[in-house]
């Protein structure tokens, strides 16, 4: 009996050692541990023992039985060690790696030109002034020499929201707000803003995009300095020396209206796939603003004259930088925003 709990200790011992997993431990200890076990089956055995071998060899089969539960424990113990070693090993960070850069954001290529434009004119004295996008048919039109029904509305397709109000078709009424809140003092001012067109969207024209209006109004106020300011809006603007030519045309605001060009900035006036083939690229629709305009805004044209000019950052963002495509700007596409980074 002695050797037999003695050979079960050493067996079990050893299986114990040749247990890997979890469930290898778990079978062993039902085998050896276990109330149906190697073990308990031997000790309900004691009784059939003499009487006074039963103490020595009870306490024998309890200490091997300890020894197992202990090296049972043990082994437990480890496994579970390496586990909690295994999940921090996981989880542990590298702080020395370099960290994801924050991405933040950019300045859309518009609001870019916007800026640009306004600090080259305000750097040449003029004030920004900012007017309302939904605008009445009077400021958009009426006031703006043109009366219900007359044939240059048709220049402008327009979103009505009611019998009278609208969104403005261009910066120009603009030049009414302005004007009425200075008249008589000269004035010298630029409006940036949004305005909307009823168009079928294309390459060239989308139904939403912005203009930059300018005015200067006061005592002989000439087309030369029109010319000049221009002149030197698109130097500063596309570089190098520009020169410009004006060509007749026609705005119900202005008298007499032109359209204005600038030397091709590419081939610098040769003929080229930018210019198409003409050395010119047309920048504004200017003019000198119309007596009526001029009484319109609360300046008695007897006396004051002024000029008025009209450009399209998009534009200008597009012969800059050789987009061909108005679409780009508004489809949120980041491939392409994402090409223009902020300036500061
Ligand atoms: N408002 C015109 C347009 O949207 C642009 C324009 C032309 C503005 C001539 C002006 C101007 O101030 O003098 O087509």
């Amino acid at each position: 009996m002695e050797d037999q709990i003695r050979s079960l200790g050493e067996r079990a011992h050893a299986e114990l050692g040749a247990a890997a997993d979890e469930a290898a431990l778990e079978a062993w200890r039902v085998e050896h541990l276990g109330r149906k076990g190697a073990l308990a089956a031997l000790m309900t055995r004691l009784g059939a023992v003499p009487k006074e071998e039963r103490p020595r060899l009870g306490a024998l089969a309890n200490e091997v039985k300890a020894g197992l539960q202990a090296a049972f424990d043990a082994r437990i113990a480890a496994l579970e060690a390496e586990r909690r070693r295994a999940a921090e090993a996981a989880e542990r960070v590298d702080v020395t790696l370099p960290g994801a850069p924050p991405n933040p954001g950019r300045l859309h290529l518009t609001t870019q030109t916007l800026r640009r434009i306004c600090t080259i004119f305000h750097g040449m004295g003029f004030e920004i002034f900012e007017s309302p996008e939904v605008e009445s048919d009077s400021y958009n039109f009426e006031l703006l020499n043109m009366p219900r029904h007359h044939p240059a509305r048709d220049m402008w397709d327009t979103f009505y929201v009611n019998d009278t109000t609208l969104l403005r078709t261009h910066t120009s009424p603009g030049q009414i707000h302005a004007m009425k809140g200075r008249a008589p003092e000269p004035i010298r001012v630029v409006l940036p803003g949004r305005v909307f067109r009823y168009e079928a969207v294309s390459a060239r024209s989308e139904f939403m995009f912005y203009q930059v209006e300018g005015i200067a109004v006061g005592r002989n106020v000439t087309m030369a300095q029109l010319k000049w300011l221009l002149e030197s809006f698109a130097s500063q603007m596309y570089g190098g020396k520009r020169r410009l030519r004006l060509r007749g045309s026609y705005f119900p605001f202005t008298e007499p209206s032109v359209e204005v060009d600038m030397d091709c900035i590419l081939c610098g006036g040769k003929g080229c796939r930018i210019c198409k083939g003409t050395g010119w690229l047309e920048i504004a629709g200017a003019g000198m603003i119309h007596p009526n305009v001029l009484e319109n805004g609360g300046y008695d044209p007897a006396v004051f004259t002024g000029f008025a000019f009209g450009m399209g950052p998009e534009r200008i963002a597009m012969q800059v930088h050789g987009i061909d495509d108005i679409r780009y700007f508004y489809s949120n596409d980041l491939r392409f925003l994402a090409q223009f980074s902020a300036e500061v």
